[in-house]
């Protein structure tokens, strides 16, 4: 990852860019899951990025409300609300001619709680609003915020494969959130402003699966004391979602950051398809990285094109200590995508 990677995934040059450039070409996202705990705020900086030309939310509840509320607020973007049985349509009403379909539906941890307890509930939830995407927006991209992201992700390729529109190009897992962290903590200890550092976090997304390159992070990187220091830092950048759960104390998991990392990686990917060159990102993708042994999806730094995925850059260089957190998480993530393969397979 590169210094253009550095600049383009740095949070404070993308949360600038989400107030300032001016568009060239229309971009319609939806949110389904607006109205929960990410979804709102996700909307709202969606509504705040000039690059937006249609918003619409949807959700098994309250999104009508939600997008009146935003819908106030003086930005271009115009801003619709659709629940299933709702008088502007449903979700397919919702879908048509979407360009970006961001998924954050679905139900969060509580205390004690690993990822994969989500599973069950958040499968099908995936599955189906997938099931609808596929039949209506086919050629969107779609980013799926809803846990377990390293198998949900799986499974709407399924789903996408079972109706024949399955395009890898277009499919993320949005990991935007542990770059975030990686960055917020790593410059805290470096005492350097976090647009300056730039950790790649390959991987998956959760506990193990997340494998911080802090090897590759520049200068920040020295800051950090191998043993104790470095072996901290690797754990609360795997687990700093645990962090938010257990200060939330059973009121949900990490909502206003994951917002805020979720507008950062959509605002890239229109970007990209606006024709700036170089837009690069760390994302959950098919990838022929680590495929041979199982993991035939991955998150590592990504450039992004105008159709998606353009170009998947390979690890790169790592520490003794990374190669063993990459060690550890390869049959995880393996295990965790033949997880949701297997699920789809049997509840189609
Ligand atoms: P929440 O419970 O506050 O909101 C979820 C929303 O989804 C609710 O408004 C609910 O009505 C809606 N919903 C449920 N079923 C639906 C359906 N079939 N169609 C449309 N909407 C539906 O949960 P929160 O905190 O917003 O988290 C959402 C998901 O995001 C969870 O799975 C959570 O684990 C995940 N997450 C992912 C992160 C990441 O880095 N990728 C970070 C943090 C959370």
């Amino acid at each position: 990852i590169g210094r253009t990677a550095l600049r383009t995934a740095a949070p404070l040059r993308s949360a600038s860019r989400l107030f300032s450039s001016s568009a060239s070409q229309n971009s319609a996202v939806a949110v389904l899951g607006a109205s929960g705990g990410i979804g709102q705020p996700l909307s709202l900086l969606l509504k705040n990025d000039p690059l937006v030309t249609s918003l619409r939310l949807f959700d098994v509840r309250l999104a009508p409300g939600v997008a009146a509320d935003i819908s106030h607020v003086n930005t271009p973007a115009i801003t619709t609300g659709y629940s299933p049985d709702g008088p502007e349509g449903g979700l397919e009403k919702a879908l048509e001619g979407a360009d970006i379909i961001v998924i954050p539906a679905g139900v969060p941890r509580k205390p004690g709680m690993t990822r994969d307890d989500l599973f069950n509930t958040n499968a099908s939830i995936v599955r189906d609003l997938a099931k609808t995407a596929a039949k209506v927006a086919p050629k969107a991209h779609l980013l799926v915020i809803s846990n377990p992201v390293n198998s949900t992700v799986p499974i709407v390729a399924e789903v996408f494969k079972k109706a024949g529109v399955y395009d890898p190009k277009r499919l993320f897992g949005v990991t935007t959130l542990d770059v975030t962290r990686a960055s917020t903590f790593l410059s805290g200890i470096a005492g350097l402003k976090p647009s300056d550092v730039v950790v790649p976090v390959v991987g998956g997304h959760s506990g193990v699966t997340i494998v911080p390159l802090l090897s590759q992070a520049g200068p920040a990187a020295k800051s950090v004391q191998p043993g104790e220091q470095y072996e901290k830092l690797v754990h609360r950048i795997q687990f700093g979602g645990d962090e938010v759960v257990k200060a939330k104390d059973g009121a949900g998991s990490a909502t206003l950051s994951m917002a805020y990392a979720g507008a950062v990686f959509a605002n890239a990917l229109m970007r990209a398809a606006k024709g700036e060159s170089g837009v690069k990102e760390c994302s959950y993708v098919e990838s022929p990285l680590y495929k041979d042994q199982g993991a035939t999806f991955f998150a590592s730094p990504i450039t992004l094109g105008a159709e998606g995925v353009k170009e998947i850059h390979p690890v790169g260089n790592v520490s003794a200590e990374e190669e063993k957190l990459l060690e550890a998480a390869i049959p995880e993530l393996k295990k965790n995508i033949e997880k949701g393969v297997a699920w789809v397979a049997e509840n189609p």
